[in-house]
């Protein structure tokens, strides 16, 4: 479905990010992995990526810094000589109940999960505007469209990439390029093992579906994203929760 494109897909080393990488290369894309900081996490997933038969490179990248983001995404034009799908995929949470939240744990949510998506569709839009064509993902969360107590920073940046993604999508349709978002209920990674087991059981209670999802279950929608098959689709937010909220 993706053969000979190049993806982009940042905070790739692991989790969600990494699955996207991988789902994305199974389907023939090349992949620009981009990492925070763990380089032998990086690396592996690099290694796996190219044992499904395509070229990947990994890059440092702290979505947050807007000159790493210029840096790093005209490395990866020049080094593939194009690319054709972003995914906004690194995101971090501080949670806190808002009146305990710290200064910076609001900020830095906010710097890597809606600012780190601007910077780098900022960058790329400009290549795919050249191009007229081009897919931009948007990772966001349930927890953007229905709050979460606990997350005021997290849903807050969340609920304004889900703002960003419908902006970007009417600013960039009449160059050929799309802009969607993917809305994730509970996924099985680093992010939620991190989360109090009650607050896992609770949550599973509270899932139509009766289970957490998984990485996978998030890539094959990016994947059908950024294929021809969804060419007719842009400023979508699309849930992936097994229900959670409907
Ligand atoms: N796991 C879930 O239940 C869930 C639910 C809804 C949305 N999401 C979203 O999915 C995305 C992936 O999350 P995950 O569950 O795989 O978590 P994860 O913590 O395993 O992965 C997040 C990735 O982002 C990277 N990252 C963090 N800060 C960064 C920065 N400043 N610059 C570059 N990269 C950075 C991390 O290094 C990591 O690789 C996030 O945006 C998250 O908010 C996850």
């Amino acid at each position: 479905m993706l053969k000979n494109k190049v993806a982009v897909i940042t905070g790739a080393s692991r989790g969600i990010g990494k699955e996207i990488a991988l789902e994305m290369a199974r389907a023939g894309a090349n992949v620009a992995i981009l990492y925070n900081g763990n380089t032998e996490k990086a690396e592996e997933a690099r290694a796996e990526a190219e044992n499904l038969g395509i070229t990947a490179r990994i890059y440092k990248c702290n979505v947050a810094s807007a000159d790493d983001c210029a840096q790093v995404s005209t490395q990866i034009i020049s080094d593939f000589g194009t690319a054709d799908i972003l995914v906004n995929n690194a995101g971090i949470t501080r949670d806190a109940l808002m009146f305990q939240m710290k200064e910076d744990e609001f900020d830095s949510v906010i710097a890597t999960n809606l600012k780190g998506a601007f910077n780098m569709t900022k960058n790329f839009a400009r290549h795919f505007i050249r191009k007229r064509t081009g897919r931009i993902i948007n990772i966001t969360s349930v927890s953007g469209m229905m709050g979460n107590p606990g997350q005021a920073n997290y849903s807050a940046s969340k609920a304004g990439l889900i703002g960003l993604t419908k902006t970007a999508a009417k600013e960039l349709a009449s160059r050929g390029i799309t802009c969607n978002a993917i809305a994730p209920g509970f996924i099985e990674t680093d992010m939620t093992s991190s989360m109090p087991e009650g607050t896992l059981d609770t949550a599973k209670k509270a899932i139509p579906l009766g289970r957490l999802g998984k990485p996978a279950d998030i890539a094959a929608l990016a994947v059908f994203l950024a294929s021809d098959l969804a060419s007719y689709i842009t400023g979508e937010v699309i849930k992936v929760d097994g229900g959670l909220y409907i």
